[in-house]
């Protein structure tokens, strides 16, 4: 063997190639995940490489011929224009000359694992729908007469493999002039299709398109809608952005909505436009944060539970109301943004995630897609806390899922100082056992309370009230301090020796911070706040018991607890607080917003769309509003943590 060895890094692959092999080709050979947007011209830049053992030829190879007499002018233009890290190279302008191990860096990679922030355990391998392509079209010519499009669509069967392109009216209307103002070069934006629908050219640049192009996932609760805005072509989040959602005038819970439907004519549309001008703020305010023309957004991807799903669709909720709780639809759908009044690029799309059941919603498939119990070898049991918690239990053998309604209390709404996570509402709580003071720390902030600095830090944004995973902190570490008692009641300050616990009304609160002398609130848990949350964590438990006595089981592995208000829920104090049985706290972790996640996941793989939508069909539902069992689990679970069900762990 004369051939050069040729060794790809981190993958390993290898093969031998002749001399002068560019590294591009020698990649797609083997199978190297190295990507390329210009097929090779040496325009994008995205197939850089760099030699760790061994050398390139300095010679580069193009298909643009002022570039062959100097050897590497395209590799030169590209560096003086944007610059390239010392030692790297184009992969497909760098040929083989001799044995070479090289570096592909995850940059270059197509499906590289974009990076997951925190507790969040899950890599998401990015393979999206929508493409860029570079292609150079053949020019017109009057003897052999073919329209621009069908040469267009000739061009990407011929240098992407892309058979069957389709391209429509607007598609027609942008193809000509940018196919003459690109010198018959031109970038296309592609949907590339599921297998079942064709491929379709969404939108053509002239030239090669430097700029990006981004996606929207879009998770819709009842009380807040938050969104991520994705760069298509490297994963990155680019801007978040949450609103409360404004449906909240029609009723503050789901049923309500449902029932304002029902008593109302023209109720239920009502209510879908009021969501989608909001999805529409929320894209005007997401892409303003990132400085980009909404146009630039070429799809959306929504996770809703079933009443916000219909609606968003304006699709009457009724339905949902009653028994036997049917859906219009539980498969997952694309949809043109148009279609739901979404004002994107014109032609973007719409992923709908499959919803489970009547009760348990794209949501819940999004966080089944994000914490994946189906491929867990434990016992997992997987809750998402909003004004409906979404529970899931299983592993891969069978996964078993309901929801419960929690009410808005764990998103810091009907909190007395409740209010959306948002830089400084107080997110952590510690209360000291013996003194009774507080510290606490606000979103925005890295200082607690009562370190130097604190009030410096918060200037700016104030201490504005307490968000979700902040009253589940706090009142768990007032029941843990001694001033609730076990049936939740917030002693006196003679019981509870703190002056902290002040009378409200005919019952008492406990002052956590006191800001009217800086002009800000007094931020209190009172009497009702307690309440609220025993409701909340009750249904909670109750829905997690009752998936638990359908599988036959009494302890479970694992805990996931996620939550798209409130940052990452404390494992400790869901536990004190008795919202999920009992389990080591090691095996308690917290999953920030995995419905969030989950939307973000099936838009930038589309492949994990396929894996939901199989796995939604095999999950089992519990439907609780039909199940006397809840109403039991429901009243014994009021006590904190619970009035019969042992806490071992607690007591470690
Ligand atoms: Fe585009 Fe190399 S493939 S620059």
């Amino acid at each position: 063997e004369t051939e050069p060895l040729v060794i790809f890094m981190p993958s390993g692959k290898r093969g031998r190639f002749p001399p002068g092999t560019p590294v591009l080709t020698a990649a797609r050979k083997l199978g190297v995940d190295l990507d390329s947007v210009c097929g090779g011209r040496g325009i994008c830049s995205k197939c850089q490489v760099q030699p760790s053992f061994g050398e390139f030829s300095k010679h580069g190879v193009t298909s643009r011929p002022e570039a062959l007499s100097d050897w590497n002018a395209v590799e030169e233009r590209y560096k003086s224009k944007r610059g390239m890290i010392d030692g790297r190279r184009l992969g497909c302008q760098a040929q083989i000359m001799g044995d070479v191990v090289i570096d592909v860096p995850a940059e270059s990679q197509v499906h590289k694992q974009v990076v997951r922030k925190r507790a969040e355990a899950r890599e998401i391998v990015l393979d999206p729908c929508i493409r860029l392509y570079y292609v150079e079209v053949e020019e017109p010519d009057m003897h052999h007469p073919s329209g621009d499009l069908e040469r267009l669509e000739k061009a990407l069967a011929e240098q992407w493999d892309l058979a069957h392109v389709e391209g429509d009216l607007r598609t027609l209307q942008m193809l000509q002039p940018a196919l003459r103002k690109g010198d018959w070069k031109v970038t296309c934006a592609v949907h590339v299709g599921n297998g079942l629908t064709p491929a379709r050219i969404m939108h053509v640049w002239p030239g090669f398109h430097e700029g990006r192009i981004y996606g929207m996932a879009v998770d819709l609760g009842s009380t807040t809608i938050a969104a991520h805005l994705c760069d298509l072509q490297s994963g990155e989040v680019v801007a978040s952005a949450g609103i409360m959602n404004p449906q909240i005038r029609f009723g503050e819970d789901l049923m309500s909505r449902v029932s304002y439907a029902m008593m109302n004519p023209g109720g239920a549309s009502e209510m879908t436009v009021a969501v989608r001008e909001a999805l529409n703020a929320l894209v005007g305010q997401i892409a303003a944060e990132a400085q980009i023309a909404p146009e630039l957004i070429f799809e959306a991807v929504l996770v809703a539970n079933p009443v916000m799903h219909h609606l968003v669709l304006g699709i009457d909720p009724v339905e949902l109301g009653q028994a036997p709780f049917a859906l219009a639809t539980s498969d997952a759908m694309t949809l043109w943004a148009a279609e739901l009044d979404l004002r994107l690029h014109p032609d973007a799309r719409v992923y709908v995630l499959p919803c489970i059941a009547g009760h348990v919603g794209a949501d819940a498939a999004a966080v089944a897609l994000s914490e994946a119990p189906h491929k867990s070898d434990d016992l997992m049991l997987v809750v998402d806390v909003g004004t409906n918690a979404e529970i899931l239990l299983g592993n891969r053998h069978q996964v078993l899922a309901c929801s419960s309604p929690t009410g808005p209390a764990f998103e810091g709404a009907q909190i007395s100082s409740g209010q959306r996570a948002a830089p400084g509402a107080i997110e952590r709580v510690e209360i000291d056992p013996a003194t009774k003071e507080p510290r606490f720390r606000v979103i925005g902030c890295e200082l607690w309370s009562d370190q130097p600095g604190f009030a410096e830090a918060t200037a700016a944004t104030g201490i504005t009230g307490i968000c979700g995973s902040g009253i589940i902190e706090a009142i768990a570490e007032m029941r843990m301090a001694g001033l609730l008692d076990p049936g939740g009641l917030i002693g006196s300050a003679e019981q509870t020796g703190t002056w902290r616990c002040m009378p409200e009304g005919r019952t008492h609160a406990y002052l956590l911070h006191d800001g009217s002398a800086q002009g800000g609130p007094r931020i209190m848990v009172t009497q009702g706040d307690v309440r609220a949350i025993q409701l909340g964590k009750s249904a909670l438990y109750a829905g997690a018991r009752l998936l638990m006595d359908q599988m036959g089981v009494d302890s479970v592995d694992r805990v996931v607890l996620a939550g798209a208000f409130g940052a990452h829920i404390s494992p400790k104090h869901a536990m004190v607080l008795g919202m999920i049985p009992d389990c080591p706290l090691d095996k308690v972790t917290s999953a920030g917003n995995a419905a969030g996640t989950g939307a973000r996941i099936a838009l930038l793989n589309s492949a994990a769309r396929r894996e939901i939508e199989t796995v939604v069909r095999r999950i089992q539902k519990v439907e609780t509003a039909v199940e006397p069992r809840f109403q039991e689990h429901f009243v014994a679970a009021n006590h904190i943590p619970h009035a019969s069900a042992p806490y071992p762990n607690l007591a470690a």
